[in-house]
């Protein structure tokens, strides 16, 4: 197992720390492991958020363990130098473009969540998303004067029917192995593009009877989802959508410090990052939840590696962590015991034994 480690910006560097160290004492020199600079590391280390070096490795790897890519002011300089857009090419480069952000409820950590206990008690859904194309990649782009002289903006929503059936095929299969429900999310009543979406899903749906299709504009499913969160069990979402519905996913947990993901292509290679950002007001205190990288780490596991019992270890010693107490900030609620991001590193690896 050759495992490339892209630690990144602000508390991605200090989260894939913590991964690395469980990952590593799980598979016990099972793998090796390579460094890489992307997201402002590799402007910084070669003018680049995305360096040759880093691409060739990736390209080279059964999984990458990603941590965050961002800075302050991001948006405001050039495009090809913006952090975030190191991540947004290396997803597309390596096709990676099935997205499984789940969102689980640890029941520890019920009162941590900012709704009533007894709609997320229990909560088990998977925000499926689309990472190859949309807005995120759709032509024409930029930002340029028109003939009137007037300075605007252009973004294209696009996406060909085959990007649709490829990630409508993993949802009904996610689906199918799960509770059988996939709620797919667009916003037909307004873009073509998102009718070509639904018409789609509809198609494919057509091979899987034994999995219940429901559409969502998605208005309607981000209210669904603070309102009633487990109504859902796998959401199949374009990838702008899915961006900021599994923010709110994150939420329902507790913290989004507590969201792991997943993304993968054809294979089994796969891209893993905790779906928090570099969180800059807080990077270099030492104080970043780093269970969504951890979590992350066992999702390689199991996804790459097919190492299910390893991946159960680690997700067991986060509950252990959890049940023993242990909070960082994010999650804190009265008489629990405060620690940082190393602690509750150490914590983890302490409760795998
Ligand atoms: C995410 C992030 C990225 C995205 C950014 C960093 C480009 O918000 O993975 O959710 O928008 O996809
Ligand atoms: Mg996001």
């Amino acid at each position: 197992m050759k495992i490339a480690v892209l630690p990144g910006d602000g508390i991605g560097k200090e989260v894939t720390a913590q991964a690395l160290k469980v990952l590593k004492a799980v598979v016990n020199g099972a793998a090796t492991f390579e460094e890489a600079p992307i997201g402002g590391e590799g402007v910084k280390a070669a003018g680049d958020p995305l360096p040759e070096a880093t691409l060739d490795l990736a390209r080279q790897s059964d999984a990458i363990l990603f941590g965050a890519a961002g800075l302050p002011g991001d948006e405001l300089g050039p495009r090809n130098l913006r952090p975030g857009g190191g991540l947004l090419r290396l997803r597309r480069e390596l096709k990676l473009f099935a997205n499984f952000r789940p969102a689980m409820m640890f029941p520890e950590l019920v009162g941590a969540s900012s709704l009533k206990p007894e709609l997320v008690e229990g909560l088990d859904l998977i925000v499926l998303r689309e990472l190859n194309g949309d807005i995120y990649y759709g032509t024409p782009r930029g930002v340029s004067t028109n003939a009137d002289g007037v300075r605007e903006g252009v973004n294209t929503m696009r996406y060909t029917e085959p990007e649709i059936e490829r990630i409508a095929h993993v949802g009904f299969k996610a689906a199918r192995e799960r509770r059988k429900k996939l709620t797919s999310v667009d916003k037909a009543n307004v873009l073509e593009t998102m009718v070509l979406w639904r018409e789609t899903v509809a198609k494919v749906a057509k091979s899987y009877p034994e999995v219940e299709l429901r559409n969502l504009f998605v208005d309607a499913a981000s209210m669904e989802l603070v309102r009633a969160p487990k109504q859902f069990d796998v959401i199949v979402t374009p990838n702008m959508f899915g961006d900021i519905l599994s923010d709110a996913a994150a939420m329902l947990t507790g913290s989004i410090g507590m969201l792991p993901s997943a993304s993968i292509g054809e294979g089994n290679k796969g891209l893993y990052e905790p779906v928090h950002g570099s969180a800059p007001d807080i990077a270099g205190k030492g104080i970043a939840n780093p269970l969504a990288a951890i979590l992350s780490a066992a999702m390689l596991l199991r996804y790459s590696f097919g190492r299910k019992d390893d991946a159960d270890r680690i997700e067991k010693a986060v509950r252990k962590v959890l049940a023993g107490g242990y909070r960082t900030a994010d999650i804190l609620q009265p008489g629990m015991k405060k620690v940082g991001t190393a602690e509750m590193g150490d914590a983890v690896l302490a409760a795998l034994k």
